[in-house]
């Protein structure tokens, strides 16, 4: 699984030109991926809803909008990097959870579709615009699925959507403020593979869907696991597409009329095409185990630490596999920040080609919540971003300096 290049542009030449730490992204994959999920819905009216938390650098949003790739936003923010970035509104979802009614207010100002997941703002949506406002409505069809219980959002205590078993009071608010609703939604949660479970959250939600005379749109959200390490080959994208194709064809017939299927991923997009490269600061040799620590932490990819993840890590300074260690890959914060969790989500050491200081250390899959979830932990600076596109590597993030940590501050 260890790559020495991204379009032919070796990582240890970007680490020198761009320096670390550094997620560099590669736009050739990206457009694979986006066009792998439509090959698998083929014959299906499908739209992209890109789920922009993933990744909301500005060139990430433009690549996917020169690509036919909607956006699902979570914040006015998420929505302005939208705009600037050469979305419309109508090409923005808006998918808030437990947000103030004026955030709402202002995604519909900018022409957004908002997708309302809670009966008291059902009710003040339908006070403040009656039929005048499209909506989707998100639902929580009580399943459940995904890689942890911190990233599961369908299932009965769930905080996301409202229950599948509030159907009388949701209807009840529609009919009385004749809201506009032409769509419904449901988003189970992230890293699931198994066809099954999408089979199952699709299924409850169709079964939902009939009492909802005009409906345009159904959302299936989005979840699509990726291959994190080399023993999980994550989703069956042709497979899960097929089933959730099948499905919503048998709906469609059964309600009488075609409508659109909508898909919001955000890690089945973008996280392959991410490459994280760090630096070895030092190698210290422990009479229990050697510690390679990077000039990272979990300031800069905190999945591992905050979910057990797995990312794949390896030396790119070194091909040479014929002599290997165990290794525990941590990082500079002054907090355990290992890198190294193995399958079970306990922190492990990993088997690398001999490392020195001054090595490149590469963690893959980086691209979906990685620098957006980074922060300034231990006044550090955020990374910069690279894209590679057509052979050539730019920065489209630059590097911070002491002056944006030190901005807004007295
Ligand atoms: N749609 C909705 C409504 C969502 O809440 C999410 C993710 C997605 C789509 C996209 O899910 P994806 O295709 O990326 O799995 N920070 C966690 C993942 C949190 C996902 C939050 N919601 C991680 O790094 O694993």
């Amino acid at each position: 699984m260890a790559y020495y290049s991204i379009q032919n542009i070796p990582l240890t030449d970007l680490a020198k030109e761009f320096g670390t730490p550094l997620y560099v992204y590669d736009a050739d994959k990206i457009r694979e991926k986006i066009s792998v999920l439509r090959a698998a819905f083929e014959g299906i009216d499908l739209t992209i809803k890109y789920a922009a938390k993933a990744n909301t650098n500005l060139s990430i949003l433009r690549l996917m909008r020169e690509n036919g790739v909607d956006m699902d936003v979570v914040s006015p923010q998420e929505l302005e990097l939208g705009l600037i970035a050469g979305y419309t509104g109508s090409n923005i979802t808006f998918t808030p959870s437990g947000v103030h009614f004026s955030e709402i207010e202002y995604a519909v100002s900018q022409g957004a579709i908002v997708n309302l997941d809670n009966l008291s703002v059902l009710e003040r949506f339908g006070q403040t615009y009656g039929s005048s406002q499209p909506c989707l409505i998100r639902i929580k069809p009580h399943v459940f699925g995904g890689g942890n219980e911190k990233i599961m959002t369908a299932h009965p205590e769930s905080k996301f959507g409202i229950s599948i078993h509030q159907k009388a009071e949701i209807l009840a608010i529609v009919e009385q403020y004749k809201i506009n609703v032409i769509g419904l939604h449901q988003h189970t949660g992230s890293d699931i593979k198994d066809g099954k479970t999408f089979e199952q959250a699709a299924s409850a939600l169709f079964d939902f869907a009939y009492d909802f005379k005009d409906l345009q749109i159904i959302d299936l959200g989005g979840g699509f696991k990726v291959p994190y390490s080399p023993e999980d080959p994550g989703v069956n994208m042709q497979e899960v597409g097929q089933i959730m194709s099948n499905a919503f064809r048998a709906f469609c017939e059964k309600y009488g009329r075609e409508l659109r299927l909508w898909v919001e991923p955000g890690k089945f997009l973008v996280s392959e095409s991410g490459t994280f490269l760090t630096e070895t600061n030092v190698v210290k040799r422990d009479p229990v185990k050697t510690f390679v620590g990077i000039n990272s932490g979990l300031n800069h990819l905190i999945r591992p630490m905050m979910y057990g993840s797995y990312h794949y890590i390896f030396n790119a300074s070194n091909q040479d596999s014929s002599k290997q260690e165990e290794y525990r890959v941590t990082g500079y914060i002054c907090e355990t920040d290992t890198f190294s969790f193995d399958f079970t989500g306990k922190q492990n050491e990993r088997l690398l080609n001999e490392v020195q200081e001054g090595d490149i250390i590469a963690l893959a899959n980086a691209g979906a919540y990685g620098f957006t979830m980074a922060s300034h932990y231990n006044s550090r600076f955020l990374p910069a971003e690279v894209l590679v596109d057509g052979g050539v590597a730019r920065v489209i993030r630059k590097r911070e300096t002491l002056e944006d940590i030190l901005r807004n501050q007295e």
